[in-house]
């Protein structure tokens, strides 16, 4: 059996195939289960301050309404955070006492100045690690991209001083110059860079005229956009990559392994196909390095990623010509 070990953050992972942050690593059972399907490490599921606001607004509208001083307006929002926060940290703590694989935490943040605090009290849980898992949506007219990608610089700068664990970062592929800012994010001492996250989307039902949530899992053919970015980036930045979207088998895993990736995330198919999943893609992984002669993942992470490759052109085509499939 080949060696499947690597490392990731700085992190020893017995594999490379990660649980991503979803809501089957939001509880203990399910966490415990994704350890025994054979995943190397979990990302527990965000806190998501924006739900903290949320919260928080409901409970001052409640507080309003019985006709309570605006004094307490501070008190309801530092108990709630503080409520929030704590069962987190319960959760963090309890994952470290119950699995022997590393747990990286994860915080969903909207507002800048929050981050910090949380990051802090997830450290002094015993998280291994921390992801932070950042998306602005560019649909803010006000503000230049420049503004926008300053928040991102701002935040892992304020997160870096607060914490000794490794931070990663999981950000989108919205950005008007995703190459630089990928380099230079890979710059800031951040121990790795997850592309991509992948969002909710909207459908419209026509009959009851609502909006409604559409495409909550994803396919494998979504694969193809990360797989491009880490093959572009792998080698060229100061961080690990670690993949995420669209890797639902081992064959996915396998590609994103050859594109450069250090560690690759998997979600949807382990909903789809239960917390086992990973272990049917493992075998499949060591099969494969079986066949190819492979001993260890050094032996070819990255043999396919555009530095490595005779027709670095390829990676950079985006439009149909003659030679390339097009008819
Ligand atoms: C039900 C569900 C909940 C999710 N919750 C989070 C979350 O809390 N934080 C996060 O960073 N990503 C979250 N994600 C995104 C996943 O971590 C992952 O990036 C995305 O599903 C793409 O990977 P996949 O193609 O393997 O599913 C969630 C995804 C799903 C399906």
């Amino acid at each position: 059996m080949p060696d499947l070990s690597t490392t990731y953050m700085g992190l020893r992972l017995k594999n490379p195939l990660i649980a991503g942050s979803c809501g089957l690593t939001g509880t203990l059972a399910g966490l415990k289960e994704l350890e025994a399907g054979g995943a190397a490490a979990v990302v527990l599921k965000s806190i998501f301050e924006e739900e903290i606001a949320a919260e928080y607004a409901d409970m001052l509208a409640e507080a309003k309404k019985k006709g309570m001083s605006l004094e307490s307006y501070d008190y309801y929002d530092y108990q709630v955070r503080g409520d929030r926060v704590a069962s987190y940290v319960e959760l963090v703590g309890q994952a470290k006492q119950a699995l022997s694989i590393p747990v990286i935490a994860s915080i969903n943040c909207t507002y800048s100045h929050e981050w910090a605090s949380f990051a802090h009290d997830i450290e002094t849980a015993g998280a291994d690690g921390l992801e932070l898992n950042m998306f602005f949506l560019p649909s803010d007219m006000k503000r230049s991209s420049e503004e926008r990608e300053q928040e991102y610089f701002l935040i892992v700068e304020r997160v870096l001083k607060q914490v000794r664990i490794p931070v990663a970062l999981k950000i989108s592929p919205y950005f008007s110059t995703l190459a630089q800012v990928i380099h230079r994010l890979s710059r800031t001492g951040i121990a790795a860079l997850v592309l991509f996250n992948r969002f909710s989307s909207i459908d419209f039902d026509i009959e009851k005229m609502a909006v409604s949530a559409s495409n909550r899992l994803s396919t494998p053919a979504e694969l193809s956009l990360p797989l491009r970015w880490v093959a572009l980036m792998a080698r060229r930045v100061d961080c690990d990559l670690a993949a995420s979207t669209g890797v639902h088998d081992g064959a996915g895993l396998i590609k994103q392994l050859l594109a450069g990736a250090k560690a690759v995330q998997a979600v949807s198919t382990l909903y789809r196909n239960s917390a086992g999943r990973a272990a049917a893609m493992l075998t499949d992984l060591g099969d494969w390095m079986d066949r190819h002669g492979y001993k260890t993942i050094a032996d070819f992470r990255g043999a396919m990623s555009q530095e490595e490759s005779g027709d670095p052109a390829v990676y950079e085509r985006v439009q149909f010509m003659k030679h390339y499939g097009g008819e």
